[in-house]
This record gives structure tokens, sequence and C-alpha cells, in this order.
């Protein structure tokens, strides 16, 4: 992002360091009113395309979970990034982003500490804040997430949440029953998540307190494959792993459908969020040239993650992740099961029932209890779990001179008569049977998304000899669709152009009323904040004529009762009824109408 948009998105009401009255605090924005509207409008669009078009549920869940979630989710454990303080000034820096910024590694997150400590070594590397060598400092795992109490004193600890999904999976048993445990089925959130960065950088992009909009979809593993009909055509550059490890691999332009057919996006279900997603990114107005798929490096992959692609797009020359879509099988789901007292699966019901044996075993207590006292449940339990896993083991000893059966219990053996055991295999109708849904995780960070648009429609050229900044923003996520103003604040124009912008706020559309300055310099306002759309109250609008130079409208064909409309990005204008002018610009916002076919 240039220095000049970095001036304008402060200037303009964007975004801005927080707290800067009391010297800042690193690694947290504030939205001004044009950035929290373009926020919001941007996360509207996601919530278009990936719930309600998807026929997805939208659930908004606490930020805060207790200690256990994150015990289960393995956050406590794995969710670190490589930490290395500065022997001489003390600053502690993101040890991968050491090595990256000052070799050509480009993914170090993926290497092992012993391998990043050896690279710090070998490249004589230094503290990026003071210079001192940083060759023998040892590089420690640093946990990421937040830690507070919950309540008051410290016995029951909680974390902010890292990750939005995690209020999702928590209360899947829950969200089953609202889909009628139907698979597939999908579930959507946009809100905070937070992550202690050990460097914050680069505005925006890596920051503490960040909005991301998920989704996680439940799929049978077996059976469900996504319609990729809807998607099959949309093209974007695939940079596979494959590629990255070759000497000179490069992305390459495919279809969607090409990537699946020949194996560079294994899942399809990856692939039909990859077609989804590059159209909703292109939607709010990320430049095309500028964006590409990236698939995960081996090492690279989060704990939970099977297989991963990143949406990257190219801002100053860097590529930075926008997005990352998983497939996260049934991890989290088999993890909360594991540590909670629910049951994670959902019942399958097959087409027609089936006939299955089922071993059993019905041990003898009597034997049993005397035999082994105090440990005689605990071998019934394991000659149930033997049975089920492994009936062989109970046929064999039945068939054999050594009729005992052996169980192992905290590294002790029990034998047991086969005939003590009771073992039997029934036949027994099923109707269907207890599974554990994979997830399939589109993972979008809208930060980073905001960012990128505001770089990639960042616009500079002149207009009658002047120059002029704008954001080329679409209509449907610009902070303001209309700017209204009066040719003059005199004669009845303020007061019908006030009128007009109240006319047009209840049609829904957001509205600046603008009366200060030239005419010239109020468009200039609006274009810098990408307001695509500008409509003047002149005289020709009150029904009067223009009688002298420095009354516009009303001259030869503007006809009484029309405004000017003006577009931002060719400064065209049109004249447009006062009694069309809502539905008018209504449909300019949603696309229904383009302004060269006005
Ligand atoms: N549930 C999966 C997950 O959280 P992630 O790749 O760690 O995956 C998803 O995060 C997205 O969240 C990223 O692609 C990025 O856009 C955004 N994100 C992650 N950390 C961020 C940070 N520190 N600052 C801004 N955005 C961040």
């Amino acid at each position: 992002m240039s220095q000049d948009l970095v001036e304008l998105a402060k200037r303009r009401g964007f975004f801005l360091g927080t707290a800067g009255a009391y010297g800042g605090v690193a690694g947290f924005y504030t939205y001004g009113p044009a950035g929290a509207s373009l926020k919001d409008n941007i996360e509207n669009a996601w919530r278009d395309r990936f719930t309600v078009q998807e026929g997805n549920m939208e659930v908004d869940a606490p930020t805060v979970m207790p200690e256990a979630v994150f015990e289960a989710s393995g956050h406590l454990d794995g969710f670190d990034d490589m930490l290395v303080d500065c022997p001489e000034c003390g600053e502690s820096h993101r040890a991968d982003h050491v090595v990256e910024d000052n070799t050509d590694i480009e993914e170090a997150e993926g290497l092992p500490i012993e391998r990043i400590e050896a690279v710090i070594a070998e490249y004589e590397l230094v503290c990026p804040s003071c210079g001192a060598g940083l060759a023998g400092q040892a590089v420690e795992p640093f946990n990421l997430m937040f830690e507070t109490n919950i309540g008051p004193g410290s016995s029951s600890p909680g974390y902010l949440r890292p990750e939005t999904a995690q209020g999702i999976f928590v209360e899947f048993p829950q969200l089953a029953e609202y889909a009628r445990n139907q698979l597939p089925f999908g579930v959507t959130q946009i809100g905070r998540a937070y992550r202690n960065e050990i460097s914050p950088r680069k505005s925006l992009l890596r920051v503490r307190e960040f909005t991301q909009a998920e989704l996680e979809l439940f799929v049978d593993p077996e059976e469900d494959v996504p319609d990729l009909s809807d998607v099959a055509d949309v093209v974007a550059p695939f940079y596979s792993a494959e590629a990255q490890y070759a000497e000179d691999g490069q992305p390459r332009e495919l279809s969607v459908q090409e990537a699946v057919d020949e194996g560079v996006v294994a899942d399809p279900w990856i692939a039909y969020y990859l077609g989804i997603a590059a159209e909703w990114y292109e939607r709010i107005g990320v430049d095309m040239s500028r964006f590409r798929y990236r698939q995960h490096l081996d090492g690279e992959r989060a704990h939970y993650a099977a297989d991963c692609w990143d949406a990257e797009s190219e801002v100053d020359g860097d590529w930075i992740e926008l997005a990352g879509f998983a497939y996260r099988s049934d991890y989290d789901l088999s993890k909360h099961r594991e540590h909670s007292d629910e049951e994670y699966t959902v019942f399958k019901q097959y087409d027609e029932p089936v006939t299955v044996e089922r071993p059993t075993v019905d041990p003898d207590m009597s034997y049993l209890g005397p035999e082994f006292g105090g440990a005689a449940a605990d071998v019934a339990d394991a000659l149930e779990t033997l049975a089920e896993r492994d009936p062989d083991a109970f046929r064999e000893a039945g068939a054999t001179d050594d009729v005992n059966v052996t169980v192992e219990i905290d590294g002790e053996s029990y034998a047991v008569p086969v005939d003590r055991t009771g073992f039997a295999v029934e036949e027994v109708t099923e109707s269907g049977e207890h599974i554990l849904p994979h997830v399939v995780e589109p993972s979008l960070g809208i930060d980073r998304a905001l960012y990128t648009v505001l770089d990639h429609c960042y616009r500079e050229d002149e207009v009658d000899g002047e120059a002029r900044t704008y954001l080329a923003l679409p209509p449907e996520v610009a902070p303001t669709t209309v700017g209204v103003f009066p040719l003059m604040d005199r004669d009845g124009l303020g007061e019908r152009a006030r009128e007009m912008a109240a006319d047009l706020r209840a049609h829904g559309l957001s509205v600046a009323y603008d009366d200060s300055g030239a005419i010239g310099r109020r468009y200039r306002r609006q274009d810098e904040v990408g307001t695509p759309f500008c409509v003047t109250v002149d005289y020709a609008t009150i029904g009067e004529r223009a009688d002298d130079e420095t009354r516009e409208g009303g001259g030869d064909g503007d006809e009484p009762g029309t405004v000017t409309v003006r577009e931002r990005d060719s400064t065209a204008q049109v004249r447009v009824a006062i009694e069309d002018l809502g539905a008018t610009l209504t449909a300019l916002r949603d696309g229904d109408l383009r302004f060269e076919d006005l």
C-alpha cells in the first residue's frame, strides 16, 4: 500500500492505529466511518455469497471460550509461532520472518526450529531493530492465544478465540439437529478472532484482533461430492506445491474443472470453494491479475489440515494470504468427541436395511470377579472392545489347545478362558450407522480483503487538467453510494437537495450530503472515498431556467424535474428524472443496471 494511500486511509476515515493519544498499541486498528462501512459491505457481500446463496446457516458464538475447548482443539499445544529475542535490545521477533526477509527461503514457517536456528547462524542474521547478531540465540515456540479469567479468581481460565471455527465445532451436536442430521450442511460465522502476534506488521495485514468470515461444511466423506457446474469455468492461477518445489515452477491458469481433472486440486469440495471465492474476490474489487491460489507446502499446514490452499493477492510486490481453504477431515469433531461427553456423529440411514454379523461378549463375572478382583470390570470392557476390533482372536483361541483370550490393561496381561467370555456372533439388521462427518473450511480474513481492495482500487488520473485520486470501488461495497449536492445553497436548491438526500436514504441508499465549496472540490472528496455516483440539484431540478452563467442547469435540453447523475470513474454525467432517481441508483448499486446504459 503506497504512502499516499495510507495517508488517504487515515485522512478519509478508513482506518487508524488504535489509542494514538496514549502512544498507540501495536496490532490494533480502529476503522473510521468510511472503513467501518466498507468492512460492513464486504461482510454483507460474503454473507450473501457464502451463507444465503449456498443455503447455509449462520451463527454468532462468543469470542471467549473455556480452556477445555482449546485443549480439545489442539490450540493450547500446537498454535505456536517461532520467537527469537535480541540479546542486545531485548526486542522479540518472529524467527521465520527474520529468515524469510533476509534469505531466499520463502516459506520458513514450515521449517523445524533447529533448522531456523541453523539458518540464523549460517547467514549471520541480525536483529531487525538494532542490528545485533542473532546467531546462537534460542528460537522458542510462542503460543498465540490471549488468556483471561472467566469470573473472579483464576480457577476458570478462558481464552479469546484464535479462529471463529471452534464456536461452530463445539456446538456441532445441536447444529446437526437444526440441519435435521442431513449431510452435507454448512455453518457460517463472521466475527472477531485474536492472536497475540509476536510482531504485528504491515498495517492491517498482521494484527492482533481481526475479523474472519468462516464456513464449516460438514460432509459424508464417502458419499458427498459438490456439483461443480456453477464454477467449472472459473479460471484462476493455481500454484501447486509441486510447482513451488520445482526449479522454475510457475502458477498455471486453469479452470476449476481442469484443476480437478488434472489432479492439481485433489479435493473437489476445495476446488468448488476456490471457484466461488475467485468470483467473490472479483466482485468486491480485487484485481484478478494480482491474485492467485497457492497450495501449502509440507510442514506449512496447520495442525488440523490434511490439505490446504491459500488465496493470495499481490500488494507492493509481496504476496499476502487472504484466505485458507482447508480439508480438516474429522480432526475437530473427533477431538471434541474425545474430550467432551457429547457424541459428534450423525446417523446415516442406509437406502435398504442391511444384515451384519456382530461379535458380542457376555463375560462370566462369577469367574472374572474372584480371578481378577478389582480389575474384573475393566477386563470385561477390554474383552468387549477386543471382540469388536478383532473377533478372530476369540475364534482362534477356541480352535486351538490354547483356549485363553488375552487382553492388555495398563501394560498388564489378563488371560481369560474363551468359554468364560460368552463370545458369540449375532446376526443383526441395521438401518444405518453413526458417522463422524469431515469438514471442508473456507476461512477468509476480512481485514486483509479490505486492505487489498483499497490497494487494488486506488487510482490516479487527471480531470480537466487537474490531478485527482480516486478509489474505483465496486458500488456494492463503496462506503457511500451517492453524494448529493445542491449546485449552490441558495434559491431553494439546498432545501431541495436535503429533501432528496432524505428521500434516497429512505430508499435504503447510503448518502452523503455536501454543500460546502466549489462543486469540483465536492466531486473530488467523494472520488477519494470511492463514492460511485453524485447527484447535483440545479435550477432545472426546481423547474427554473438558467438566466445567467452562475445558474447552471435549466439550459436547453435540461428537462425540468431532473438532476445530474455523475459517475465516478468516467466522470460522465446524465440527467435522470427525480421520480426515477431512487430506483435508478439502487439498480446501479446492485449491478442490475450499468451507468452507460442510462
Ligand atoms: N479457521 C482457519 C484459520 O483460522 P488461518 O489461515 O489461520 O485459518 C484464516 O486464518 C485467515 O484469517 C487468513 O487467511 C487471514 O486472512 C486471516 N488472518 C489470520 N491471522 C491474521 C492476523 N494476524 N491479522 C489479520 N488477518 C489474519
